[in-house]
């Protein structure tokens, strides 16, 4: 079985591609490669009912079975007739949802899928976490802080985050795992440190609250997005991986088809 994984389309934020250039080419592309699987790793558009409206339209255009987990500006709510919590909700009751249904492949794996929180500890620790809470340095503000409206706060959300991910690892405790999360969970994805704006915005990059699960859990494939890197590499018996497209003005050609080629990840079990 041939697993797709793809991360941070950002659909509506190219230049001059539209959203049905983006469909056509990852329709194109996973009939390419013979997926037969793909997780989407969250950050799909700024709109909840684009995003949900481009993963059924993958889904119909394909026949391929698409699940995925929504990513911070899935939740972005400023445009949308919903606040994030209802967003989230409305992300649930979706199928193609992972978040509370692990998805079972066979006898022997399973996909269990958490966006995860961003609980401020990547960042250099020269920062307070009052500091770090006012989520704005140099002049600019991390956007979630004004285009999502929980009303939690971020290290309670990661807490929250992990949770449910726990509680879904178990439930497919005797098999294989891909997990996959939005946010980073290895440090090692961070942007390298000393870094004169990353010292401070690593904060909202990724979680530690999800380190005890590749030791109790048996993960051996671990997809996140979020940081626009493509890079993967094994950590004791565990593949990590970060397939993020990322936006246009990030690619280092202007072929979309290149780039997403580039970016999924095909990950192969039997
Ligand atoms: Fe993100």
């Amino acid at each position: 079985m041939r697993i797709g994984a793809i991360s941070d389309l950002h659909i509506d934020r190219h230049k001059s591609l539209t959203p049905e250039d983006y469909l056509k080419i990852m329709v194109r592309t996973l009939q390419r490669e013979e997926v037969d699987l793909l997780l989407v790793a969250g950050d799909v558009s700024n709109n909840y009912k684009l995003t949900h409206q481009f993963l059924e339209q993958i889904e119909r255009q394909t026949s391929i079975t698409v699940k995925f987990i929504p990513g911070n500006h899935d939740f972005w709510s400023t445009d949308t007739d919903l606040n994030s919590n209802e967003i989230l909700e409305y992300y649930m009751k979706m199928d193609a949802c992972l978040i509370g249904k692990p998805f079972v492949i066979n006898d022997e794996w399973a996909i269990v899928g958490n966006t995860g929180w961003y609980d401020y500890t990547y960042a250099s620790p020269k920062f307070s976490l009052e500091r770090i809470a006012r989520r704005k340095y140099y002049g600019a503000t991390w956007q979630d802080k004004v285009k999502i409206d929980w009303e939690t706060e971020d290290q309670q959300l990661s807490k929250k985050a992990a949770k449910q991910a726990e509680k879904d690892l178990q439930a497919v405790k005797d098999k294989k795992v891909i997990l996959m999360t939005h946010v980073v969970t290895h440090p090692k994805f961070a942007v390298p440190m000393p870094h004169r704006i990353f010292d401070y915005f690593n904060a909202f990059i990724g979680t530690s609250d999800f380190n005890n699960f590749y030791e109790r859990f048996n993960i051996r494939h671990s997809i996140m997005g979020h940081v626009h890197f493509r890079s993967k590499f094994e950590e004791n018996g565990i593949m990590y991986y970060c397939p993020c497209l990322g936006y246009g003005r990030e690619w280092r050609t202007d072929n979309i088809e290149t780039e997403i080629d580039h970016a999924l990840e095909v990950i192969e079990i039997e």
